[in-house]
């Protein structure tokens, strides 16, 4: 059901791949909603993802840009308010990739160029976004940002690995940012905390599906699905959320308030007692 909540108002998408892509239902939604937007995503997430069915479907375009390039940022900003005659008004950064992970490297044997480059992709992309849009002066007030984050920000979780330190370092631009953008502009920056998804990148943190598994049986609300979180960041681009600026929110089901749960505790006297034999 749509609500026209972002009639009028104009953005930049990060981040859709595949149709799994949490950013490609943020699209989808934010389209619904009245919204227009450019999409981008890397040049070779280009060439093997679909991001052009999902620009014909909202009827855009797609620029390419490395989140880590100042330089495409900046080519990108322009793009954008050539293409809508003036600033925009949201911006959603869905982007992560760990090296270290994908090489296989553990979290007491990393590769330190890798982490750096985890860093810079998944956490200070987020600052260049942020930096270079107020440079060009590229947000409208009261406009919104939001970044995509995870509860192993706050939380230890077995196998998060190197992404643990992007994510609490991305919760902290959007506060150091929000303070200096909503001083100024009055521009809002949040991050949303999603649950454990299955998308590309999730699939990418082994054995997501245990660990969903034990997310869905420890909140009280269950996992928050793409297509849910997609309706949480249509609402943070809207004007009906005007003053939240600064915070992490939680978007799980209740997971990060729990300590254990009804069925998580039955599974796992169930695990106990297979293990000892009864
Ligand atoms: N899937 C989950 O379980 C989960 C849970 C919480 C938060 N998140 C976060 O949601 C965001 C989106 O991930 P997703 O799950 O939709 O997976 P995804 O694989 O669909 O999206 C990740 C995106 O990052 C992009 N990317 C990688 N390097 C880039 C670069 N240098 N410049 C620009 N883009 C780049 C990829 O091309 C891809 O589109 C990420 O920040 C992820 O950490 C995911």
């Amino acid at each position: 059901m749509a609500y026209n909540l972002l009639k009028g108002k104009k953005g930049i998408i990060f981040g859709a791949l595949n149709e799994m892509s949490i950013a490609w239902k943020v699209a989808e939604r934010a389209y619904e909603e009245g919204a227009e937007f450019i999409l981008t995503n890397t040049p070779s997430s280009i060439r093997f993802g679909d991001i052009d069915k999902l620009a014909e479907a909202c009827n855009t375009q797609v620029v390419p840009v490395d989140a880590t390039s100042v330089a495409d940022l900046q080519n990108l900003f322009q793009v954008a308010m050539d293409k809508f005659g003036g600033k925009i008004d949201f911006i959603l950064h869905s982007i992560g990739m760990s090296l270290n992970v994908r090489k296989g490297r553990l979290y007491d044997d990393l590769d330190y160029n890798y982490m750096q480059k985890t860093l810079d992709i998944s956490a200070i992309s987020f600052h260049k976004v942020l930096q270079v849009a107020r440079k060009l002066d590229a947000i409208n007030e009261w406009g919104s940002v939001v970044a995509l984050s995870y509860v192993a920000a706050q939380r230890t979780l077995y196998r998060y690995n190197e992404m643990a330190d992007a994510k609490a370092m991305l919760e902290s631009i959007a506060r150091s940012f929000g303070y200096i953008y909503g001083r100024d502009k009055k521009i809002r920056i949040n991050t949303i905390s999603q649950s454990p998804t299955l998308t590309t990148a999730g699939s990418g943190v082994k054995g997501i599906d245990n660990l969903m598994d034990f997310t869905e049986r420890m909140s009280p609300l269950g996992n928050a699905t793409a297509e849910e979180c997609a309706d949480y960041c249509v609402t943070m681009f809207s004007d009906l959320t005007k003053k939240v600026t600064m915070q992490n929110l939680f978007h799980d089901g209740g997971f990060s308030s729990m300590g254990m749960s009804l069925k998580a505790m039955t599974m796992y006297s169930q695990g106990l007692e297979m293990e000892n034999g009864d």
